[in-house]
């Protein structure tokens, strides 16, 4: 069920946390539930609104999928664990690896991920603990642009007419499903998480797959993961909405030392938007692309190309896959 969209301004956060906490605990009635914490401000706000009505009854993960950013699964438990919450991580990167192998097609890379997560690594965590409810938050965009067929979100199932209950053998409770980013962002406040959470820019399912045009390999996943802790560095003063490093798939040539260097090509994209369903290129200050380019072609290995996205959403996405 999707229910009506509540739009930010009208959400009245202690309203949305008793009527979830309820809703939760009425499906929930005994046993387990499972949830994944990926660090994102989505499943943030559903790993303590789970636990708000749950307690220990809900068993928190974070899914290593060898796909996330520099140092993500300590920083997640260590920021969890303060709010006293216990997050276990499972080591799943050779398992999603090897569904990537050969993939090229951005749809197939998605499906791959979706496949590997709900069945692969869910399935065996659902069937270890019992559970029979996994809580994840999806937000009505993710369902927007699915229903429309513009990119398949990892997470979102029952629109297209797929019972997870049937598929995965478990149910999934998606308690954020009326709200759009900015609703997210005000329950995060509303429910006690650090600023530097509920702040924190948009991180996409695929994570940094989703950056990565062609094949995804352990290889070009650490190239664009050092091009993203760059990007991250230099943009986040400007405030803006979404910022990311995009890997080509088409090498150019290029020169170091007076020697030909055939590198790779990093595009740097940074987003103005407020709810992610349309976007525009943030107007980022030359001497901040300045430094970026200098940084991404002296750090990252093998780059001698940088380009800044110009293009709006739509037509382009804000992810390149
Ligand atoms: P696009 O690339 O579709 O992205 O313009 C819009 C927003 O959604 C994020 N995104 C995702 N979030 N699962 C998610 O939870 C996904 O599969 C996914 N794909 C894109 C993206 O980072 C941006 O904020």
């Amino acid at each position: 069920m999707t229910g009506q969209e509540i739009r930010a301004a009208e959400l009245n956060p202690e309203q949305f946390i008793a009527t979830q906490v309820a809703a939760i605990q009425e499906a929930v009635v005994e046993g387990r539930a499972i949830n994944a914490l990926s660090g994102g401000v989505d499943s943030s706000v559903v790993t303590l609104l789970g636990h708000r009505a749950l307690g220990d009854r809900l068993l928190t993960y974070f899914i290593e999928n060898g796909l996330m950013r520099d140092g993500e699964a300590q920083q997640i438990v260590e920021s969890f664990a303060a709010l006293g919450v216990r997050v276990e991580v499972v080591q799943a990167q050779d398992q999603f690896f090897a569904a990537l192998r050969g993939l090229t097609d951005p749809e197939e890379k998605r499906e791959a991920i979706t496949q590997t997560f709900y069945r692969d690594v869910f399935g065996r965590l659902v069937r270890e603990s019992g559970a029979r409810f996994l809580l994840q938050g999806t937000i009505l965009t993710d369902v927007d642009e699915t229903v429309a067929g513009i990119k398949r979100q990892h997470n979102v199932f029952e629109q297209l007419g797929i019972d997870p209950q049937e598929t995965f053998g478990y149910r999934i409770l998606e308690p954020l499903i009326q709200l759009r980013k900015d609703g997210v962002r005000k329950m995060g406040e509303a429910l006690g998480l650090p600023a530097e959470l509920f702040q924190r820019i948009p991180f996409p399912g695929p994570a940094l797959a989703a950056r990565v045009i062609g094949e995804v390999t352990p290889e070009k996943v650490a190239l664009v993961r050092q091009a993203t802790a760059i990007v991250e560095e230099e943009l986040s003063a400007t405030g803006a909405f979404q910022y990311m490093a995009i890997l080509h798939e088409d090498r150019v040539t290029g020169s170091r030392e007076g020697r030909r260097e055939f590198g790779h090509q990093i595009e740097v994209r940074c987003w103005d938007s407020t709810d992610a369903r349309t976007a525009t290129p943030t107007q980022v200050g030359w001497a901040i692309l300045e430094r970026l380019g200098q940084r991404l072609v002296t750090e990252v290995p093998g780059v001698v190309s940088a380009t800044y996205g110009i293009a709006p959403k739509p037509p382009s996405t804000m992810e390149v896959i």
